[in-house]
């Protein structure tokens, strides 16, 4: 359920998870492949693709990210992290088997049972393809519910795009159209060169029975959410997440509140619909 800590009696108390594995993504992103300790509770952790997590260090802070793999891939908890601040910082400094603490799933998700049967266009730029991995994995392994998908990712640089491995399946698969693009030319790079609203424009999605789900930097989803609507999107087909800052994470502080929505309870996903319904405060 949105807002609960699943298997916690305290939804402000961690849980323990230990880190299976780090993937070096890019220069500043890892992502953490995370066990809870206790067993029972990694089994019973029900979440869902868009939702968050609080993490935490130990004497260092709490900071929320993106689930990065798919409930249907859940052996492990995978975050990617991107070095910002103290916490990202210190989590960057941890090896496999050390622990740290979990507060999650938190928040609402990427309305994939409405995304059924049509065609669905990603949208990512740098950290923010962490959370539509989740949803780009469960699409996959769901693939008959879903009409055509199209996922266009675009990073500064080639050695700024993650998930490698992610990608070369994306790419064999001839039931995804996988678009790639990085911000200038790079020796060596054969794919497109441009910003992700400007290559948006080229592609050019149809929005006839599509659904557009966007995720990145705050400057790329003003612009892409403009170059939906020039393409014919409807407000309520395009999907998008705010990255509004959180403490509690179950709607109790009111440090993520945007008139009368609470981020961290009814987002952080929100149709366009949803989000021109709110005060201008973002
Ligand atoms: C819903 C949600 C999902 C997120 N998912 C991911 C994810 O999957 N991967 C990821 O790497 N990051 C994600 N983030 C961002 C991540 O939470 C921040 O980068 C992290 O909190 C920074 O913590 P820090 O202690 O390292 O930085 P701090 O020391 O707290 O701050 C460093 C600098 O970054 C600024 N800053 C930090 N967080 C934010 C923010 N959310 N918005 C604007 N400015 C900020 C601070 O003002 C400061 O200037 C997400 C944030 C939210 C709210
Ligand atoms: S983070 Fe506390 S109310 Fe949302």
């Amino acid at each position: 359920m949105a807002g609960n800590v699943a298997g916690q009696e305290n939804p402000y108390l961690p849980q323990i998870a230990t880190i299976k594995k780090i993937v070096v993504e890019t220069g500043n992103i890892k992502s953490f492949y995370l066990v809870l300790n206790d067993s029972r509770h990694m089994e019973n952790f029900a979440f869902e693709p868009g939702q968050v997590a609080q993490l935490s260090l130990f004497g260092v802070g709490e900071a929320t990210f993106g689930l990065a793999n798919s409930p249907t891939r859940r052996d492990t908890l995978q975050f990617s992290v991107m070095k910002a601040g103290e916490v990202t910082s210190a989590l960057h400094e941890l090896a496999v088997g050390d622990q740290i603490g979990l507060r999650g799933p938190l928040g609402n998700w990427f309305p994939y049972q409405d995304m059924k049967g049509k065609n669905v266009v990603i949208i990512g730029g740098g950290i923010g393809i962490a959370p539509l991995r989740s949803l780009i994995q469960y699409m996959l392994d769901t693939r008959d519910d879903y009409n055509e998908i199209t996922i266009l990712y675009g990073a500064r640089s080639p050695q700024d795009l993650c998930y490698e491995e992610d990608r070369e399946e994306w790419e064999k698969r001839d039931d995804v159209n996988l678009i790639l693009t990085v911000d200038k030319e790079f020796p060596g790079w054969d794919k497109r060169v441009g910003f992700v609203p400007t290559v948006l424009k080229e592609v050019a999605p149809s929005p006839k029975n599509a659904v557009a789900v966007t995720c990145g930097p705050p400057i790329m989803i003003k612009l892409v959410l403009q170059e939906l609507e020039a393409l014919g999107f409807k407000d309520d087909q395009i999907i998008t997440t705010l990255e509004k800052r959180m403490k509690c994470g179950i709607g109790k502080c009111g440090r993520c509140n945007i008139g009368p929505k609470y981020v961290c309870v009814d987002g952080p996903v929100f149709s366009l619909a949803q989000l021109k319904q709110l005060p201008d405060e973002l």
